[in-house]
């Protein structure tokens, strides 16, 4: 059984996130979300909020399931009992972080491989950032999360 962990900060969960997510999991038996409640970062949404909308978001994905952690991605990668890292890379300039991360969990545990899937050309530009940055400003952010989700990232701005 291959099973593979797609980590992020998910504040919020993008379509281009979605996209990851579907195809990702078509390739492996089973997918763990892995959702990082960094300490040094101050979210938008709480971690429950974030686990909620992703469950919601990925409800028809019968291999896909949706977990917290703390601590470092490796670490939870083995008590997922993954030896895959799936990463999206929308351009160039996400390579040279991608790398050095993929690098570093292969130094600190071998067995586990990091996997990229280019991103759909049509979300290269997406971020979570990009849509707080709308949101906050009353933009329409239909084209970049799910349908499920709109009003919830919009009530946090107003
Ligand atoms: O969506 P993001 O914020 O780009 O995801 C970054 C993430 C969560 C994949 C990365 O910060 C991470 O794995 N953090 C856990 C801590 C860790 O293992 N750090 C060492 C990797 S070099």
């Amino acid at each position: 059984m291959k099973t593979a962990v797609y980590p992020g900060s998910f504040d919020p969960v993008t379509l281009g996130h979605l996209d990851i997510i579907e195809r990702s999991s078509r390739i492996v038996d089973e997918l763990v979300v892995g959702v990082l409640n960094n300490s040094s970062k101050n979210p938008l949404f709480s971690m429950e909020e974030r686990v909620n909308m992703l469950k919601e978001v990925t409800s028809h994905l019968s291999n896909v399931r949706i977990e917290s952690f703390d601590g470092l991605l490796v670490d939870f990668a083995v008590r997922c009992h993954a030896n895959v890292v799936v990463r999206g890379l929308r351009a160039i300039t996400d390579f040279e972080y991608e790398l050095q991360m993929s690098q570093t969990n292969r130094i600190m545990c071998p067995k586990l491989d990091t996997i990229f899937l280019t991103t759909d050309l049509k979300y290269a530009y997406l971020s979570s950032s990009i849509v707080r940055e709308m949101a906050h400003y009353g933009g329409d952010i239909s084209a970049f999360v799910p349908a499920a989700i709109i009003e919830r990232v919009l009530e946090k701005f107003i």
